[in-house]
């Protein structure tokens, strides 16, 4: 390492194998983020500046913003996810710190998952397992809990970046056509080979039958789909969201699906997690997951790896494999 032979680094919790080896490996000096502490920015700084710590290891739900980013000697914050709309990032490079994330090992994990919720929702899933346990099974019935087909349906994606590509050679299998809304145009290869037509977003809620949202939060996202972007819906459509929360009014979602406007919805993210809106829990034709479409053994597992590296790289003044404010460099 440049720098100091042994790094301090504060974890802000715990990451799994082979993360920790890898720190030990690398002479890290792991300081554990206080337990029972409040996951706040002045808390935050207060465990830097304490554990005198020159990166952190943080996660979706740790606020990295202007006080932490300006801790004295901190040089780099390797976020455990692929998202970083916790991340200050304009900040972190004005204070000259280095962001990362964690691209790629989470796509088809994550995938899988918005797959998931989309059929659970379709199919009336959770809602079937509820009413067997609750004893209300009382033999076949031909229009017992009916659904909405997924094969051959129409799959609007918000978003095409990798998961959303990921969700879209899935939907193919089933035979899908596929719409899509992006501020780039996937190259024409691509489009051929997904059978994928970029449309506007008022079409894509128009025609599609299932709407699967792929886009990171930023303030042009914030809402994106609220009441008016409900009300073009089908009233067969199902809605899925492994995004970010707030890119769902929340109120305006528990709304639409009380008063039939749209099918169903499978939610993998809220607006203020952990907190689910209480609108959305009365509710039977809403799938609801606590943020676990990344959560399978193997993929968390990478993603604590591949923090790691990029912290590791970072401190050792090398540029981290997937640094996302390279300015800082220059
Ligand atoms: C991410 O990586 O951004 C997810 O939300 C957590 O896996």
């Amino acid at each position: 390492m440049t720098g100091e032979a042994r790094p301090r680094v504060l974890l802000m919790h715990p990451i799994l194998d082979p993360g920790p080896a890898l720190l030990a490996e690398a002479g890290c000096e792991v300081v554990a983020y206080p337990a029972g502490a409040p996951l706040a920015e002045d808390a935050i700084r207060g465990a830097l500046e304490a554990g005198a710590c020159r990166g952190i290891l943080s996660q979706v739900m740790d606020p990295v913003g202007e006080p932490v980013l300006a801790a004295p000697g901190l040089r780099i914050v390797a976020n455990v996810a692929v998202g970083y709309d916790n991340i200050d990032l304009p900040a972190a490079t004005r204070h000259g710190v280095m962001a990362t994330n964690t691209p790629g090992v989470l796509t088809d994990t994550t995938a899988d998952f918005a797959f998931a919720l989309m059929m659970a929702a379709a199919r009336r899933v959770a809602e079937g397992d509820r009413f067997l346990r609750a004893g209300r099974f009382h033999g076949w019935a031909i229009d017992m809990l009916l659904g909405q087909d997924v094969w051959g349906a129409t799959l609007g994606l918000v978003g095409v970046g990798r998961i959303g590509g990921a969700v879209a050679r899935r939907a193919r299998g089933f035979g899908m056509r596929i719409l899509y809304t992006d501020a780039v145009p996937l190259p024409e290869d691509v489009e051929r080979e997904l059978g994928a037509a970029r449309v506007d977003l008022a079409t894509l809620l128009r025609e599609a039958d299932f709407v699967s949202l792929h886009v990171p939060l930023t303030p042009e996202t914030r809402h994106l789909i609220g009441a008016p972007e409900l009300a073009q819906m089908k009233p067969t459509a199902v809605l899925v969201n492994t995004s970010r929360g707030p890119v769902v009014d929340e109120a305006a979602l528990a709304g639409a699906l009380r008063d039939g406007a749209i099918f169903a919805a499978g939610l993998d993210v809220f607006e203020r997690e952990p907190e689910v809106h209480p609108g959305l829990l009365e509710l039977d034709n809403v799938v609801l997951a606590p943020h676990i479409a990344s959560g399978s053994v193997r993929t968390r597992s990478e993603m604590s790896a591949m923090a790691v590296r990029n912290l590791v790289a970072g401190l050792r003044g090398e540029r981290p494999p997937n640094l996302l404010n390279p300015e800082v460099l220059g």
